[in-house]
């Protein structure tokens, strides 16, 4: 028997000494619930237990079960009382309860903290072509310049993510191997975004499991240290990396044992790997088979080290591009990157960007010829009707271009000279 006539309540309860885990549970008497959780034994004095949420609902025992069944990948799998915590998944739990048919009145909700304001400190174009600079500038400048320690944003991801079919994801293994932490803090940046689009998404993608690595590097951008977590909808626990076969792990993603995850788990690699070893990562995720959405930089598809992936299909872009970062300071910060993808891209949007259309009719200033007499095209001008090789800057590429009857057929970047001159870097494509 539940209840009788009393009152019926749902909590969310947190102690002072375990930030990143909070427990969600069902009583009729808050106040008595509260002082037993602080008189536990083996309960050490500071670890005080405080509400961080209560509310009246009808059904509390429907609600909790909805909770466990709902959020099963994000209750500890050892004690199965215990749920994740972080400000974004709390945010998550008070927002299923609110909207649970037995939900009846809010008690209490602990007071939000400021959220930090975001300001903007540099700004740079999205594209070589765009920026007017060479790409030797862009070299010189990417040494000055870590964008190795960025954090990736949100919305970002979301956007991203929510364009691929749903059913990819169904009894998958996702694998963030780049630095993705997962911790009590989102807003103060000890959490990544990719693991926790995935644990906000994990029962409405069905996800098999998702695993996540902390890199312990020079910068710790998320103060973790050296950890890994695994979720499934069994719970979450973290791997014990101080077991004899990880004795030397690093967290980084060709260390052996994340190789082994990606080899023998993964299904679906996601994350924002460094700018600076794109070319290291790009090789093995490649050859391990395995799907992958990532980002990289805008250019790479006129990379001569990435050039032979496109070439060969074993890559191409994903949606959208993603032109906007946060810095170590939680400053905005441009930097060009874009997705990229082995998985298809449905009705590719860009395509209509691409402007394909005969020779003749191309505008004069889109298109000249070089020292090579090599015909050079720009602004996304395509020639509908020209049968020999001709050069066009990354962006064709990101817009499709390969999907249109296209193929690139050199592996190396194409530097085009005018008049002695050098131009903006490119690929050769031809008409197939
Ligand atoms: C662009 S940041 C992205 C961080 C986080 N994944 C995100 O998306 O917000 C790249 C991260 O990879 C880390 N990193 C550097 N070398 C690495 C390696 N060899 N393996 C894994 N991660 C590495 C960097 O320290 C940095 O935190």
């Amino acid at each position: 028997m539940e209840s009788g006539t009393a009152k019926q309540y749902i909590y969310i309860v947190q102690a002072a000494l375990e930030p990143s885990k909070c427990k969600i549970g069902k009583t009729i008497n808050l106040e008595r619930r509260l002082s037993e959780y602080n008189n536990m034994t083996g309960k050490s004095k500071e670890n005080v237990y405080r509400y961080l949420f209560t509310c009246e609902v009808n059904s509390m025992t429907d609600v909790e079960d909805d909770i466990k069944r709902k959020y099963s990948h994000l209750r500890e799998e050892k004690n199965r009382e215990i749920f994740f915590y972080n400000s974004a998944l709390f945010e998550e739990y008070v927002k299923f309860i609110k909207t649970h048919k037995a939900f009846v009145q809010e008690i209490f909700i602990k007071a939000d903290a400021p959220k930090p304001t975001v300001k903007i400190v540099k700004k740079t174009t999205p594209s070589l072509e765009e920026r007017g600079v060479t790409q030797k500038d862009i070299m010189q400048k990417a040494k000055r310049v870590n964008n190795d320690e960025f954090y990736t944003r949100y919305e970002d991801v979301e956007k991203e993510l929510s364009m691929y079919d749903k059913d990819i994801w169904k009894d998958k293994v996702v694998f963030c191997n780049c630095d993705d932490a997962v911790d009590d803090e989102f807003d103060k940046r000890r959490t990544s975004v990719f693991p926790l689009y995935f644990l906000l998404n994990f029962e409405n993608f069905e996800l098999k499991k998702l695993i996540c690595t902390h890199y312990n590097g020079v910068v710790d951008l998320f103060n973790q240290g050296l950890r890994a977590y695994v979720f499934t909808k069994y719970g979450f626990g973290e791997i014990d990396i101080s077991k004899a076969y990880h004795k030397n792990y690093t967290g980084s993603f060709d260390d052996p044992l994340s190789l082994k995850i990606l080899n023998e788990e993964a299904d679906i690699v996601c994350t924002n790997p460094p700018f600076s070893i794109a070319i290291e990562y790009w090789d093995v995720i490649i050859k391990s088979g395995k799907k992958f959405i990532i980002i990289s930089n805008i250019t790479n598809a006129i990379n001569t080290a990435f050039i032979p992936y496109f070439r060969d299909n074993q890559v191409w872009a994903g949606y959208n591009e993603v032109d906007w970062f946060l810095n170590q300071k939680r400053e905005l910060t441009r930097a060009a990157g874009h997705w990229y993808t082995n998985i298809p891209v449905k009705d590719r949007p860009k395509h209509k960007l691409l402007k394909i259309i005969p020779l003749q009719e191309i505008p004069a200033k889109h298109k000249r010829y070089d020292d090579n007499k090599t015909l050079l095209v720009t602004n996304c001008y395509i020639p509908s009707d020209y049968k020999k090789p001709f050069a066009v800057s990354a962006r064709p590429i990101l817009n499709g271009l390969l999907e249109k009857g296209y193929k690139i057929i050199q592996d190396k970047r194409y530097t085009p000279y005018i008049k002695g001159k050098e131009c903006f870097a490119k690929v050769l494509v031809q008409k197939i």
